[in-house]
């Protein structure tokens, strides 16, 4: 109903306005005294001191959340990582044991394909840690250790807010296990937690200063059949989300690639008038990175594509390629990864809204697909 909606004109649009909270209630709690101590992973020091190796599992946008968590993990609790699709992970005989991690991802905390892979990954002796929305569902009943996402009820069949929320989860277990294991210092610990508290007002920001503008877009776009996602590093599952959001809501043809990946196959794709959605890392922190992606945004231009950048503030090396720059504010490359999805969310919602799709309740689609 319309209260319900909270005088939004869908979930989805009162889901995306509180992408912030989502945030910020996930940290809550959290953080004492500079550091990371998660309560529900009280008395698994030992765990996370003797695990050799973190398989992440999930599906659809969770799967993409998992992806994000890997960087954040591997560079600051310095454990290896793979994330898999649930449903891949349980049918290929999977190589776990009682070294390895399980952590799955979920919003429903139902998913069919995503309990069978976390059973037989318990089955194979494997520990197991839920990331789940949903107060005791069935996976994180089924797991040895439950971190929530306190993004609140998410009604619109596409994920949103759980996604960020499960982004900032995974970099609060990885700060967490990183000061477990010894292997960040404090400082270091200390200013990872200040990028991580300042993401909920960055993000209002992205929402207050470009969500018009994002619409206004999407409007314009209202007859695109095929829209590109380019991205590098965490930038990477970011287009991957883009895209599917996109598929999701709008029907349109949608593809996420990595950037580096471009000139081994998908820039033969690039005709005049393709649109493509660049995620452009930091210019700080990620200056190679960076360098690499302005040239993929030349090289596309080149060829006649609309350049869609999603750039940091400030960020002048995009301007002369970029036909449209969608801005974010300045924040570690590690965190703009939460950062740049907001738009990309704003987009496919503003889409499918300009076609006149139902965006909550996109055609074929579940919202928690509880069979295998
Ligand atoms: C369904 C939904 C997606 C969601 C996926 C995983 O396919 O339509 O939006 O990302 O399930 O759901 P989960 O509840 O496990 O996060």
């Amino acid at each position: 109903s319309a209260a319900e909606k909270g005088g939004w004109s869908s979930f989805m649009a009162k889901e995306v306005s509180e992408e912030p909270e989502a945030v910020a209630n996930t940290i809550r709690g959290r953080v004492h005294e500079g550091r990371v101590v998660i309560p529900e992973l009280d008395g698994l020091d030992d765990l996370f001191a003797d695990i050799s190796r973190i398989v992440i599992l999930g599906a659809g946008t969770a799967a993409y959340a998992g992806l994000v968590g890997k960087y954040a993990i591997e560079q600051w609790a310095r454990i290896p990582v793979e994330v898999e699709l649930a449903h891949e992970f349980r049918y290929r005989d999977p190589l776990v044991g009682p070294d390895t991690l399980v952590i799955s991802i979920s919003q429903s905390g139902e998913t069919m394909d995503t309990l069978m892979a976390v059973k037989e990954a318990a089955r194979l002796g494997a520990r197991t840690l839920s990331i789940c929305n949903t107060q005791g569902a069935t996976i994180p009943r089924e797991s040895d250790a439950i971190v929530y996402t306190h993004a609140g009820p998410e009604v619109a069949v596409a994920s949103t807010k759980a996604f960020v929320a499960q982004i900032t989860a995974l970099y609060l277990f990885a700060l967490h296990v990183a000061r477990v294991r010894g292997t960040m210092g404090a400082d270091d610990q200390a200013a990872q937690i200040e990028e991580l508290s300042a993401l909920p007002d960055k993000i209002r920001w992205v929402l207050d200063n470009e969500q018009e503008r994002i619409e206004q877009l999407a409007h314009w776009m209202a007859d695109t059949r095929s829209v590109l996602f380019l991205g590098r590093h965490v930038g990477y599952p970011i287009a991957l989300e883009g895209a599917l959001k996109l598929k999701e809501l709008s029907y349109i043809h949608a593809e996420g690639f990595a950037a580096g990946e471009l000139k081994h196959g998908p820039i033969a794709l690039i005709e005049p008038g393709q649109p493509v959605f660049v995620v452009v890392p930091s210019p700080r922190g990620a200056q190679v990175l960076h360098s690499k992606v302005v040239s993929n945004i030349e090289e596309i231009r080149a060829r006649g594509a609309r350049v869609i950048a999603i750039a940091e503030a400030g960020d002048a090396a995009v301007l002369p390629s970029a036909d449209e720059v969608l801005r974010i504010p300045l924040a570690a490359p590690l965190f703009e990864p939460i950062l740049a999805v907001v738009p990309l969310h704003v987009f496919a919602m503003g889409l499918a809204e300009a076609k006149g799709l139902d965006v909550d309740q996109p055609r074929n689609l579940a919202k928690s697909v509880t069979v295998e």
